[in-house]
């Protein structure tokens, strides 16, 4: 019986040994530092982790751990290990990767870096990590009037949430200015102007966590594009049409009382601060038959300005935009064929596009972008270097025959930096580019054909 019981506890002590624990690394973090810049609605944290294996077994990779809330509003999260010394500093792009772990504390998610080559015992390493926060910036109070500044709440921990012991560490706060309400004092914490010091801070066990709180003014337009959608149609018949759909918020404080533009526009700067008048949409350089309306029509006070590097237009719409307040309007444009398709094999060829959202600064919730290949193309690929949702679909339209291959690519969460090529592969047999002609030169004949056919009978009626 006590053989029994003693052989369970082995067993017991052998599972709880054998579960892979979030924190039985054998990983040290010897310096943390983290930047976090709130000057705008997107968050950015730069982080710097200088890391050392302590263990015999070599270790090839790393954990990033975020508190579940935070995790849900990782837009992006960039990884880079730096290679060489001082003056010969490079930085070697890194795979990071959402991973789960068990038994992790308090539903801690993780990102797992993957190491270029195995650590091994008492080495070190640094990792560069970026990653955005969207939707993270919480309106305090959640009503202003229109002569009121807008302040946000930002949450986050003093220490770095990590599964792996920290021995020093520091984090740096950028506020947009000087005009921080509060912040939660957690020793040694200070602010000089515009910028919060939290640490150093020696010594943190694995999940140290403590929290904070910073109160601060945030005038930056909080600019959401809930739902964009892009429609890219190529046709080989020398140009691509693009046709972007959107639907606009200001997700900052809500406007309280009424809109007075005579406030509005006598007191520019003083009165809807945190308001924005236009947005600037970056298009490709050589642009063509650019137009902007709304739901009511064509709106002609869009400005386009180009140069042989981009092309910049200037989106205004009807009334400010006040926090709360919705816009929806559609763009489109035509570019040159020759600027984005490209043959890569007899036959085979490639649209090479800018991914995300030509809007400068902004957020959006939910973009699908459609590519419109043209009739006759076959066997679609995508290269874009992060995971979308992927679908086909067909599109008829004047003229078709047997319909368009449209690639569907749908992402949630974009940010500025989303804003990269990404490529479309596929097949076309040349011979297909003949079909519209023949269909309408097939159509006149038929027509000509009819007509002789009908002047015929009418002259063989006149004859008699
Ligand atoms: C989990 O959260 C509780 C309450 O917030 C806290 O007291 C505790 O220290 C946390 N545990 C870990 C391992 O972080
Ligand atoms: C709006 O502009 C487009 C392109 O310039 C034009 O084709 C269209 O007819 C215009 N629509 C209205 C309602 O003015
Ligand atoms: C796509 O275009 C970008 C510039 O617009 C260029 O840097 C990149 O090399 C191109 N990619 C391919 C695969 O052609």
């Amino acid at each position: 019986m006590a053989a029994a019981i003693f052989s369970l506890f082995i067993f017991l002590v052998a599972l709880l040994i054998g579960t892979s624990s979030a924190s039985s690394s054998g990983l040290q973090i010897l310096q943390a530092e983290r930047q976090i810049e709130l000057t705008s609605h997107i968050v950015r944290v730069y982080l710097t982790l200088k890391i050392e294996n302590t263990e015999d077994a070599p270790a090839t990779e790393v954990l990033l751990a975020f508190p579940p809330t935070q995790f849900d509003h990782l837009a992006l999260v960039k990884a880079a290990v730096t290679v060489g010394k001082k003056r010969k500093k490079s930085y070697a792009p890194l795979e990071a990767k959402p991973t789960e772990q068990r038994d992790a504390p308090n539903g801690t998610k993780y990102y797992s870096v993957s190491l270029l080559k195995p650590l091994a015992k008492g080495e070190t390493t640094t990792l560069e990590i970026l990653y955005i926060l969207t939707q993270s910036l919480e309106p305090f109070p959640k009503e202003i009037a229109q002569s009121d500044p807008q302040l946000v709440y930002y949450r986050d921990s003093a220490i770095v949430l990590s599964p792996y012991h920290i021995a020093h560490q520091a984090t740096v706060v950028k506020t947009p200015s000087n005009n921080v309400e509060s912040f939660t004092q957690v020793d040694p914490a200070q602010r000089s102007g515009s910028e919060l010091r939290y640490g150093p801070y020696e010594g943190h066990g694995p999940y140290s966590y403590s929290p904070i709180i910073v109160h601060f003014e945030n005038n930056h337009p909080f600019a959401v594009v809930e739902e964009l959608e892009r429609e890219i149609e190529i046709s080989h018949w020398g140009s691509v049409q693009v046709t972007e759909r959107y639907k606009l918020a200001h997700t900052g404080a809500k406007h309280k009382g009424a809109f007075s533009r005579v406030e509005y526009q006598s007191r520019p700067g003083g009165s809807g601060v945190s308001s924005f008048k236009h947005l600037l949409a970056v298009l490709p350089p050589r642009v063509h038959s650019v137009y902007y309306r709304d739901e009511i029509g064509n709106i002609s006070t869009s400005r386009l300005r180009t140069n042989s590097k981009k092309s910049e237009l200037l989106i205004e719409p009807r009334y400010p935009l006040f926090g709360g307040w919705k816009a929806t309007f559609l763009i489109g444009y035509g570019v040159p064929l020759k600027d984005f398709l490209f043959e890569s094999a007899p036959g085979a060829r490639y649209l090479n596009y800018t991914f995300g959202c030509p809007i400068a600064d902004t957020v959006v919730d939910k973009l699908t972008i459609k590519v419109v290949l043209p009739e006759g193309s076959k066997d679609p690929s995508v290269e874009v270097p992060f995971t979308v949702k992927q679908s086909l679909e067909k599109k008829y339209s004047y003229l078709d025959v047997i319909g368009r291959t449209v690639v569907v690519l749908e992402k949630r969460n974009v940010v500025p930096e989303h804003h990269v090529p990404f490529q479309v592969h596929y097949k076309f047999n040349p011979l297909f580019m003949l079909a519209e002609p023949l269909m309408l030169a097939s159509t006149f004949f038929l027509l000509f054909a009819a007509s002789v056919a009908y002047l015929h009978i009418d002259l063989s009626i006149r004859k008699k």
